[in-house]
């Protein structure tokens, strides 16, 4: 179902991994394949909304009318939300973004000289929660993969983060989740929750988007 019930509002969405350069040729990096994000841009710029993306390395292609600005470290992206979040009225985080980075980044390719080779890792910063304790913050959704107590964690998650909005999926069902084109979501926000049931994630993209609207508007 396709609504103008986001026209003029400004949507800024995160999406994809995040990579965490260790030398010139080398990063950490994770699963996400930036689907369930892109799918969520497509929805709501359909519902009206004036959508940009922050998106981490992902090969999919920018939905119609969307404003894609690619970006590569946890730090990259944090910088670009930042940049882009003044005039925006909601905030949806969906990037998997690297929560530590390698403290020192070599100028030069790491040779295999040792048998053994440690990496020390520093906290990048929670690009989410930085957007939630702004002054004048959007209207703020996050995600939670998890792996068990899925309704616990998320509601922390919620109150620990200062969210609008969460929405929770199960990784451990491999049947959705990081690579697949199928989801499922628990979404809860403070005294309520809904449950989204398995759906390819374009589909479930608009139902979010559908439900955020309604929120967003009774806020
Ligand atoms: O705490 P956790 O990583 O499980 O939280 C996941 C949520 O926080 C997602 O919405 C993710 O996009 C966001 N996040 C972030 N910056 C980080 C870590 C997570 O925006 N450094």
């Amino acid at each position: 179902k396709i609504e103008d019930g986001l026209a003029g509002v400004n949507v800024l969405i995160t999406a994809g991994p995040t990579r965490e350069a260790i030398d010139p040729v080398r990063f950490l990096s994770n699963h996400s394949s930036g689907k369930m994000g892109y799918a969520i841009a497509k929805a709501a710029s359909q519902a009206g909304a004036n959508v940009t993306l922050v998106s981490g390395p992902v090969s999919l292609q920018t939905p119609t009318d969307v404003n894609r600005v690619d970006v590569s470290s946890a730090s990259d992206m944090h910088k670009a939300v930042m940049s882009h979040v003044s005039d925006c009225d909601i905030f949806i985080g969906c990037a998997a973004v690297a929560d530590y980075r390698p403290v020192n980044v070599g100028e030069q390719k790491i040779k295999k000289d040792n048998n053994e080779l440690t990496l020390t890792f520093t906290k990048n910063p929670d690009i989410l929660a930085d957007v939630a304790k702004l002054d004048h913050a959007p209207f703020t959704v996050g995600f939670a993969a998890e792996t068990q107590n899925v309704r616990d964690y998320a509601l922390k998650k919620l109150k620990a983060k200062r969210l609008n909005m969460i929405a929770a999926n199960d990784v451990s069902n491999k049947d959705i989740g990081f690579d697949s084109d199928k989801n499922a979501l628990s979404v809860f926000w403070n005294n309520g929750e809904e449950h989204l049931a398995i759906a390819d994630k374009e589909q479930l993209a608009f139902s979010l988007i559908e439900l955020i609207t309604k929120k967003y508007k009774s806020n």
